[in-house]
């Protein structure tokens, strides 16, 4: 497989999943991993990401040189290949202004990484430092607007790029990628994933033997692959504690309780906290703050759950390889941009050994075993919904009526976006409720209500995104829909703005 070693990008669990994707193992490993440690994965190529750092700078990550040396092929992806120049004998400088977002690629020589692709193409790049001398033994293969894009030296197969391969914005990232994974360094197809399933429940059985095991299940779809799946290895032996936060979407609950229940036939133990929670966030409006309680309540009522069960050694979570990679990994200046409270994390003092079947998988793949366990589509493929759910929908201080009264569109514009065979054809979408009322006339009378946002987004990996361009007739619906069905909404906005520099949810 493919070894990617961490320097700190943000698109660096990307260009895992790319790799994976082409059905070739993938892992991602912190920048600091000795050269023994490389040499005992086998790689059959090394992949240096980008970061956030400068080369030049007195603390720059750096890494030892003899990795070039090791007869592996080796691909430095923006500050991976600022650090392959420096490192080798060329020279990195400060740029003029930078190159951020859109460039041209353009093809100055052929070589094996670059094949197939047209003599320009775009690209994606975000870079201040750039490559002004190359390292001997270097050739220049490509130049984009402002600097060079892209270097190789076949005879010690060191190959490196300046721009960013692995996000969708890249015209021909995927080939680069390809030419990089199979024809550089001779990997095979050879990752699938029914063997994992086999696999997976065998070790399960293994580890867990005749012991307890307890899992918080969300509803979200890696809780629900993690529990079905242990499920399918131990059966009773497994509880699953389901905490209803009051924060949920429309009917989600009974949802959860009649899918995993009783379709599936697991142990699940709903408890309704409905109270504790919406009085613990009574008279909190920060964003950052209300983000804190809901993950904090939602540990005590978990940690208090568990200990109602007796003998329990193992919890369960539905841990997945990118989760893994943003503990790890090294953070820049600038990644806290919002607190992500996973809502299910660990509570930290608990004295349980873990069981994480899912944490070598991305995302697509997670869903795809969950295709493969049978949980229904709708539930595999569902938009995302953060972890402090309609807390952070409702904008401002939340309470129950005004949840109630978000759910309740919510559930609209959800319903019309499937019936209009829309729902697939965006990423995340959702409403809002903003704190702020307006006047409106219904009939004879004026009317002062809140006013609810519609929300959609389209992106491949919710660092990037762009609204949705829903038909003007379909937009139209929804908002009809809103104002004459849900009491307490007479104002239906559609948000056009793109991520960055807005996100995709308000707060
Ligand atoms: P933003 O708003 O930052 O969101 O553009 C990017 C993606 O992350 C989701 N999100 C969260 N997920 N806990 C989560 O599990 C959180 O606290 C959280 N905040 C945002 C968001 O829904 C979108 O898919």
């Amino acid at each position: 497989g493919i070894i990617i070693l961490d320097f700190g990008s943000q698109y660096n669990q990307l260009i895992g999943r790319r790799i994976r994707e082409f059905g070739v193992y993938t892992e991602i490993l912190p920048f600091q991993t000795s050269i023994e440690e490389i040499i005992s994965h086998n790689p059959q190529g090394i992949i240096l990401s980008g970061g956030p750092s400068s080369v030049n700078a007195k603390e720059a990550h750096l890494i030892d040189e003899k990795i070039f040396r090791l007869g592996i092929p080796i691909l430095g992806i923006c500050y991976g290949m600022q650090l392959t120049t420096k490192l080798l004998g060329g020279n990195v400088s400060k740029g003029i202004k930078g190159e951020y977002g859109k460039s041209e690629l353009k093809v100055i020589k052929q070589n094996v990484l670059i094949q197939g692709i047209p003599e320009k193409s775009t690209i994606w790049m975000s870079h201040f430092d750039e490559v002004t001398t190359m390292p001997p033994g270097f050739e220049l293969i490509a130049k984009s607007t402002h600097s060079i894009a892209c270097i190789a030296n076949d005879k010690n197969k060191i190959y490196a790029v300046q721009f960013h391969p692995e996000v969708s914005h890249t015209e021909y990232g995927t080939e680069i990628l390809k030419n990089f994974v199979f024809d550089i360094c001779k990997c095979h197809k050879n990752w699938k994933l029914t063997d994992f399933i086999h696999s997976e429940i065998k070790k399960i059985k293994e580890k867990v033997g005749d012991k307890k095991v307890i899992l918080g299940l969300s509803g979200g779809v890696d809780s629900s692959v993690a529990a079905v799946l242990i499920h399918k290895a131990i059966g009773e032996q497994l509880t699953c504690i389901f905490v209803d936060t009051g924060l949920l979407r429309k009917d989600e609950g009974d949802q959860v309780m009649k899918i995993y229940g009783e379709h599936f036939k697991m142990n699940i133990k709903r408890v309704n906290a409905q109270n504790r929670f919406f009085s613990k966030l009574k008279g909190i409006s920060n964003p950052e703050k209300k983000r804190k309680i809901i993950g904090n309540e939602f540990i005590h009522v978990f940690d208090e759950e568990s200990h109602k069960i007796k003998g329990v050694d193992f919890l369960a979570q539905g841990t997945i390889y990118p989760d893994i990679i943003e503990s790890q990994s090294v953070k820049g200046p600038s990644a806290v941009i919002k607190s992500h409270h996973n809502v299910g994390g660990l509570p930290e003092n608990m004295k349980f050994q873990l069981l994480e079947p899912l944490r070598e998988l991305f995302k697509d793949e997670v869903r795809k075993v969950g295709m493969e366990l049978g949980i229904p589509k709708e539930l595999v493929y569902r938009h995302p919904f953060p972890g402090p759910g309609l807390g952070i929908r409702v904008l401002g201080e939340v309470d129950q009526d005004k949840v109630k009264i978000l759910q309740e569109a919510d559930a609209i514009f959800i319903q019309e976006l499937y019936k209009n065979n829309l729902y697939d054809k965006v990423n995340q979408a959702f409403v809002v409720l903003l704190p702020v009322k307006s006047v409106g006339v219904m009939g004879d009378e004026r009317t002062y209500e809140y006013t609810a946002v519609v929300r959609s987004a389209n992106t491949l990996d919710f660092m990037t995104a762009t609204w949705s361009k829903l038909p003007y007739e379909f937009l139209e619906i929804v908002s009809n829909r809103i104002i004459n069905e849900v009491k307490g909404i007479n104002r239906v906005a559609y948000d056009i703005s793109s991520k960055p520099p807005a996100t995709i949810e308000w707060e």
